[in-house]
């Protein structure tokens, strides 16, 4: 039985930013290959969502809420779950947000904001979980969202990228730092994926901006958040299990970095 590597009866996840796109996707995906999931996120009605979701598929959740960006919540969210659930085996950190403002424009307050979310947000989690993990003796997996912005660069994506880039630094450190636990810690950099984060209130903005992306794709289509979630499952599943400080770029191709 080959697939049984997938196989996530038994192990319990935690992921941020579970109320919605990615995150969302990635919760019920990581339900659906056994695991109990906590789902973290600010949004407690999105939370709820994922959890029923989750439920009415035959898996079980947990919700939290959480501004990742505030340690202590964090730390008492992936606590409490390890309590529950009697461990802790994944983490999959997600959660964040999008801003656009030129170099020049950059205000102190957009970095600050940024980095508190897609990058302190990520390193909380990291902490905690590893902590948790090898106080228990878990050989466990963590998984943190970066983003094709570190390979692209682009206008406007100085805080999200720079964020971002600290994201993938974090994620090849802690590699070196926790795999003689036994726990790997690997890094997800999405191409442009349609979810929440990427849908325009205008609706030809949004054909202008899906179009391009298709146009620079070899597989000539937009990424869906199920092709990010089944990249988390493997990086926090057993097929992955000789994988550790790597980036893996499910972006349709459109960065092919060495
Ligand atoms: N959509 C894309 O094209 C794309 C591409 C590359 C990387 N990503 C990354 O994937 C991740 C998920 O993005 P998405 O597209 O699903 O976006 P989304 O907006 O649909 O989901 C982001 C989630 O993060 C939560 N969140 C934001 N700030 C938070 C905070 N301070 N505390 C707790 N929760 C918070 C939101 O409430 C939301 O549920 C992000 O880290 C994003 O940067 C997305």
């Amino acid at each position: 039985m080959p697939l049984t590597a997938y196989d996530l009866t038994g192990r319990t996840a935690f992921v941020t930013g579970a109320a919605s796109g990615i995150g969302r996707a990635s919760a019920t995906l990581l339900a659906q290959a056994g695991a109990t999931v906590h789902c973290a996120d600010r949004d407690a009605q999105g939370l709820h969502e994922t959890a029923a979701l989750i439920k009415e598929s035959g898996g079980t959740a947990h919700t939290h809420t959480v501004d990742v960006a505030d340690h202590a919540q964090i730390a008492e969210a992936v606590a409490s779950a390890a309590t529950t659930s009697g461990g802790l085996d994944i983490m999959a950190a997600i959660a964040g947000v999008m801003h656009n403002s030129t170099v020049l424009e950059t205000r102190e307050e957009d970095l600050d904001r940024v980095l508190s979310i897609n990058f302190k947000g990520v390193l909380y989690a990291c902490q905690e979980a590893a902590r948790t993990m090898i106080a228990a003796g878990t050989r466990g997996s963590i998984v943190t969202m970066a983003s094709g912005a570190v390979d692209t660069g682009g206008p406007g994506l100085l805080c999200y990228g720079a964020a971002k880039a600290a994201v993938v630094q974090l994620t090849k450190t802690l590699a070196t730092e926790i795999g003689s636990h036994g726990i790997r810690v690997n890094a997800v950099a999405p191409g442009w994926i349609r979810t929440p984060m990427t849908t325009r209130h205008d609706e030809s903005a949004q054909a202008h901006t899906e179009a391009l992306m298709v146009r620079m794709s070899p597989l000539g289509r937009v990424g869906e958040a199920a092709d990010i979630a089944h990249a988390v499952l493997h990086l926090a599943s057993d097929a992955a299990s000789f994988t550790t400080g790597q980036i893996l770029r499910p972006n349709g191709g459109v960065a092919m970095p060495w």
